[in-house]
């Protein structure tokens, strides 16, 4: 196991579905940390650059501008393994596969709305991490709780 930082983002409609503090608690439960989080309405340059990867793709378009037209919660989580737990609870990036239990198969109906995005790898994770937050809204701090999780 590697002691890992991902970021999270809980996409347009969340908010508004009331949905957050559920999603959080799912994450907070299989025993993530929160070391940065925050509401923002994010610039369409800012969304081209983190889907970057897929601009090329037919639905590019579609998703920066789904992605700009609300507020989303942006985070970061951290634990051993984090990239690949919080990528285990939400699920399958198309919904037809997300089964139930993961965030996506309980939450979203559409993959274009999957309701949270979660970094693929380290590598994409130190990008999307310096893309929404500063190294000084990272908070790093001792958990006296940890050994009874990991
Ligand atoms: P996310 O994990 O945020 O990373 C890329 C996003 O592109 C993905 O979630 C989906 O929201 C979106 N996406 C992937 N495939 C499709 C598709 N075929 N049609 C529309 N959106 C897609």
């Amino acid at each position: 196991m590697a002691y890992e930082k991902t970021y999270v983002m809980l996409k347009p409609g969340v908010l508004q579905r009331r949905l957050t503090g559920v999603i959080l608690q799912r994450l907070e439960q299989k025993g993530l940390t929160l070391a940065a989080l925050k509401t923002m309405i994010i610039p369409r340059e800012v969304a081209e650059e983190h889907y970057a990867e897929h601009s090329q793709r037919p639905f590019f378009q579609d998703l920066v501008n789904y992605t700009i037209s609300g507020p989303v919660v942006a985070m970061v989580v951290c634990g051993e393994d984090a990239i690949a737990r919080a990528r285990a609870l939400a699920g399958p990036t198309r919904i037809e596969e997300a089964p139930p239990g993961t965030i996506r198969g309980d939450f979203a109906a559409v993959t274009r709305k999957n309701v949270i995005h979660t970094s693929d790898c380290p590598e994409s994770a130190r990008r999307e991490i310096a893309l929404f937050f500063s190294p000084g809204e990272i908070l790093e701090y001792e958990d006296p709780n940890a050994d009874w999780i990991c």
